[in-house]
């Protein structure tokens, strides 16, 4: 008994903490990414044009590639062949086979490409029964909870949303349940969060059929961060071979240049200038104004402990895809991410003041960062990754706005880019204060990158922003077997100047150039300090090695 309340006393302390704690520190970083700039066009940013002309006239469209173009191993075999279900326009590789006419309404432009045999099988060991098929007729087992028992259709039509919310109540109730969405069935669900303070812990959400969001403007208000939002949770698990489907793209078109840009964009200069990387067409008034402007993230997790995400897919998403805000203990594999490459702001995963997270086994393809660690991070460890298109592995942006960020501790090990616009970036802005210490990327392929190696302390997402000397510190930052082909420039280090980066290291770097549609140039280094242990190819002369002379000494407040 005692020991009981005492437990529960525990956790509302942590909940309590979390929830303190994203109130001082969540409202800038959320607002960070999706905050609205009204154009672009070159920047201050230190960076050199020099370098080699070579002629072409291809226009490439950066990143605008929609599926990888590296083959995935055989889709896995379906074991629950549907017998209902809509009309994909282009065979899934995953694997149902509708037999039934389609629900109307429903059309699937990008499907799931899945498909590597992931080494470790899962640590939680839920098999998952079939569900059943015609769920009135079902007496549920005493902790499994279907959505079709508590009256959702699963026409694709049909809001089923408070279908959703009363299967989670009942599941919400009992330690260790299970609330299962049936494959064969494509539910309409609006904004939606699974709230978690006073459920029971290690609740698993088994995701076999198809969630798709409405595509309206009036269900979303004046605009939401999320979509399907788990909060508050301990031990939550999001598993099965289902598909949320974000149908995002009527948010993409609707004020694309109203987004921020990724600032590397301004280094990629296409050869012929005629060209615009981004036709300069209006909005097309009658468009405009449809969505709202914040765009959901689909699937985001908040303040919770011990988050699992595995096998699931999501897919064109209206922003981001995953997103982790004050977690601590996530663990996402065999898990998928399939937009375009040119849809806008999707990033894949994104973390953010979350701790112990292990983000492995992955295929993700989508228009920004594949995955996205940003303020707030400790201990991540992102290995054996598909990325591409997209903009490859972030740190960042932090210090946007003179805020303090901390970052430390990250392994990205294993991953394979395809076709990104970056590579391995870090990117601060000018003004921020905190440090990033600790980083490793190693073992990382880079087929066609355009810049495989990043660091960039003079992040803007906009026309312009002010110099300043603050900056974020970052330290012990390696590159280790960063291999393969790049087409712009192999190695791009901009540091501040009151700021100099240290410790950075450089070991076994091998890099091609391909000439394809944009200006070349050389490794680019400013204010970088640190040690080159093999030679690399191409040469890096830049670097300066040892430690810098002068680094102003942070402030206290600065410490993280
Ligand atoms: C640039 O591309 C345009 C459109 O494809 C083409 O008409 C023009 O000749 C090209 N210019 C050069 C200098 O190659
Ligand atoms: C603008 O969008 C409307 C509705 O989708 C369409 O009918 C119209 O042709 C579009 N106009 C232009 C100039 O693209
Ligand atoms: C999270 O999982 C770990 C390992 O299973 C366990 O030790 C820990 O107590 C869990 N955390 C919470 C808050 O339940
Ligand atoms: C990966 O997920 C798919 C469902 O999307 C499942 O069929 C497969 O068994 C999973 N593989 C492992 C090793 O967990
Ligand atoms: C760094 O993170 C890894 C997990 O990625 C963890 O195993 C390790 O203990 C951490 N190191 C420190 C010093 O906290
Ligand atoms: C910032 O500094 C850079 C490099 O010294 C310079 O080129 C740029 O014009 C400056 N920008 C502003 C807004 O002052």
């Amino acid at each position: 008994m005692g020991r009981l309340s005492f437990r529960s006393f525990t956790f509302m302390f942590i909940v309590a903490f979390l929830v303190w704690s994203s109130n001082v520190e969540i409202c800038n970083a959320r607002r960070g990414k999706h905050w609205k700039q009204q154009t672009r066009t070159s920047s201050a940013s230190l960076y050199k044009k020099k370098g080699k002309y070579h002629g072409s006239n291809h226009h490439h469209k950066s990143g605008s590639k929609p599926k990888p173009k590296y083959s995935s191993p055989p889709a896995s075999t379906p074991t629950n062949p549907p017998s209902k279900g809509y009309t994909p326009t282009n065979p899934p590789s995953k694997g149902y086979t509708p037999t039934n006419p389609p629900s109307k309404g429903y059309t699937p432009t990008n499907p799931p490409s899945k498909g590597y045999t992931p080494t470790n099988p899962p640590s939680k060991g839920y098999t998952p029964t079939n569900p059943p098929s015609k769920g009135y007729d079902n007496v549920p087992s005493t902790n499994i909870f279907n959505v079709r028992n508590f009256g959702a259709k699963g026409d694709g039509k049909t809001d089923d949303t408070k279908a959703f919310q009363a299967a989670w109540a009942a599941a919400c109730k009992l330690e260790a349940s299970t609330m299962i969405v049936p494959s064969q069935y494509v539910f309409l669900v609006g904004p939606i969060s699974f709230s978690g303070p006073y459920c029971q812990h290690n609740i698993v959400f088994q995701l076999d059929g198809t969630i798709i969001a409405p595509v309206d403007a009036k269900s979303w208000g004046s605009g939401l961060m999320q979509w399907l939002e788990f909060t508050k949770l301990v031990g939550i698990t999001v598993q099965g071979s289902g598909v949320i489907d974000g149908r995002g793209s009527v948010w993409w078109q609707d004020t694309p240049y109203d987004d921020p840009l990724d600032d590397e964009l301004k280094l990629i200069i296409p050869l012929n200038k005629t060209l615009l990387r981004h036709p300069s067409t209006p909005l097309n008034s009658s468009l405009s104004g449809k969505m709202p402007s914040i765009k959901p993230t689909a699937l985001r997790f908040y303040g919770s402990f011990n988050v699992t995400v595995t096998g699931i897919t999501i897919q064109n998403s209206q922003q981001c895809h995953l997103k982790f805000d004050n977690c601590i203990g996530v663990v996402v594999y065999n898990f998928t991410v399939s937009s375009p490459g040119d849809s806008p702001n999707t990033d894949g995963i994104h973390l953010q003041n979350s701790k112990d997270a292990l983000i492995r086994s992955s295929n993700i393809a989508c228009g920004d960062d594949c995955v996205s660690i940003q303020t707030g991070c400790t201990n991540v460890y992102v290995h054996n990754i598909n990325c591409g298109p997209g903009h490859g592995i972030s740190i960042g942006g932090l210090g946007k706005g003179n805020t303090k960020a901390c970052v430390s501790n990250i392994t990205v090990k294993d991953v394979i880019m395809q076709n990104t616009m970056n590579g391995v970036r870090i990117k601060t802005w000018q003004g921020g204060s905190g440090s990033v210490q600790g980083v490793f990327f190693s073992n990382i392929q880079m087929n066609e990158v355009q810049l495989p190696i990043v660091i960039d302390q003079f992040y803007c997402d906009k026309r312009n922003c002010e110099n300043q000397t603050a900056a974020v510190a970052l330290s012990g930052i390696n590159y280790e077997g960063i291999k393969g082909t790049y087409t712009v420039k192999p190695v791009h280090l901009a540091c501040s100047d009151s700021m100099p980066c240290q410790d950075v290291t450089l070991t076994n770097i091998q890099l091609k150039p391909i000439q394809e549609h944009y200006h070349m140039y050389d490794p680019y280094c400013w204010q970088t300090f640190g040690e080159l242990y093999t030679p690399t190819q191409p040469p890096i002369d830049c670097l300066q090695v040892g430690k810098p002379v002068s680094n102003k000494i942070q402030a206290d407040h600065d410490q993280c």
